[in-house]
């Protein structure tokens, strides 16, 4: 088991003292978006959405344990949420080892003394050893593949959310927001286990959030479409792949990390506080049908029929 990397702050070492938010109405609308004193979990928060989340929550006033494989790679994500002055502790876990999602929640809540916010943002698709995506229809895609990103997206969710319940339990704002995907919603070939990984994330953020709600812990699912990140960079870097999946976009561009990161600290923080089990769709309109009524050309699919 590995230790809590070293923070970078002198603050880092100390737990929050601000007393948390609850969740309960505030006067001020803009007020309840703030999460002064809660100490928030962000996995996959070395890059992409992740860190976006971690920045996002950072300036609203949490206090923060970052999450990903290594320490290197948080490193740059670390120094961002320090120059907010905010608490700062990076612990690395694979999601992918067995074990490995409990160990990171619980080094986080001792790390900042309980958890009140978990994003659990951190998520793969099928990939080569290179990292580039396997685009495989089922029937081509071989068995360890589709093991290994339930193994990440599916276990590893059940894992973490199984251990961060007695953290949740014991604050006084408690959400956990489960960072699934569009794929989770609507038809995705050539994607199935990661879609199918991402519809069983809404399904659990719905039993959770009907299980835990007398508890007081809100459980929503948080649905990006198509955004410029690492792991859509196969797409984005590809002219007419990229021009083919946005005229399938309604808004007709890429999403910024930023965008669903703004998102996340709705879910996260009080200004969502009579909000649980939902799954908020934040995907350019791409799960919203037209039946070609909008008239929108489309380029021929780069994918051949299987
Ligand atoms: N980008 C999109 O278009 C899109 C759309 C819908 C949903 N999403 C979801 O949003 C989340 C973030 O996506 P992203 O686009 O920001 O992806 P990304 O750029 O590939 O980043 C993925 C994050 O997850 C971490 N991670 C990957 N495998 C891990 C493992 N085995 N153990 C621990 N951490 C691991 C990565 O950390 P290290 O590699 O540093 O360990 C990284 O911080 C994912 O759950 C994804 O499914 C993304």
């Amino acid at each position: 088991m590995s230790t809590p990397a070293a923070a970078t702050t002198p603050a880092a070492t100390t737990p929050a003292t601000t007393t948390p938010a609850t969740n309960t109405p505030t006067s001020s609308t803009l007020a309840s978006f703030r999460l002064d004193g809660s100490r928030a979990l962000v996995t996959g928060a070395s890059r992409g959405i992740g860190r976006a989340v971690a920045l996002a929550l950072a300036e609203a006033g949490a206090d923060l344990v970052l999450s990903a494989r290594t320490s290197e790679a948080l490193k740059s994500t670390v120094e961002q949420v320090a120059e907010f002055g905010r608490t700062v502790i990076a612990v690395p876990g694979d999601l992918g080892e067995p074990g490995r999602a409990g160990q990171v929640v619980d080094q986080a809540a001792e790390a900042l003394g309980g958890l009140d916010v978990v994003v659990h943002n951190a998520g793969v698709l099928p990939s080569q050893p290179d990292g580039s995506p396997i685009l495989l229809p089922l029937q081509h895609l071989p068995q360890p593949d589709w093991e290994s990103v339930i193994s990440v997206n599916l276990n590893a969710t059940a894992a973490l959310c199984r251990h961060a319940h007695p953290y949740l339990a014991a604050s006084r704002s408690p959400s956990l927001v489960l960072m699934s995907s569009v794929a989770g919603v609507i038809g995705t070939p050539m994607m199935e286990s990661y879609a199918a990984s991402k519809a069983a994330q809404i399904s659990l953020a719905r039993s959770l959030a009907a299980g835990w709600a007398r508890q007081g812990i809100r459980v929503n699912a948080l649905c990006p479409g198509w955004t410029r990140t690492d792991m859509t960079a196969f797409a984005h870097h590809n002219g007419p792949l990229s021009d083919w999946l946005l005229a399938h976009v309604p808004l007709g561009r890429w999403a910024t990390p930023e965008e669903i990161a703004a998102a996340a600290l709705f879910l996260a923080s009080p200004a969502s506080a009579y909000l649980t089990g939902q799954t908020l769709l934040v995907d350019g309109g791409v799960s919203v049908p037209d039946g070609g009524l909008a008239g929108i050309p489309k380029p021929p699919s780069p994918f051949a029929p299987a």
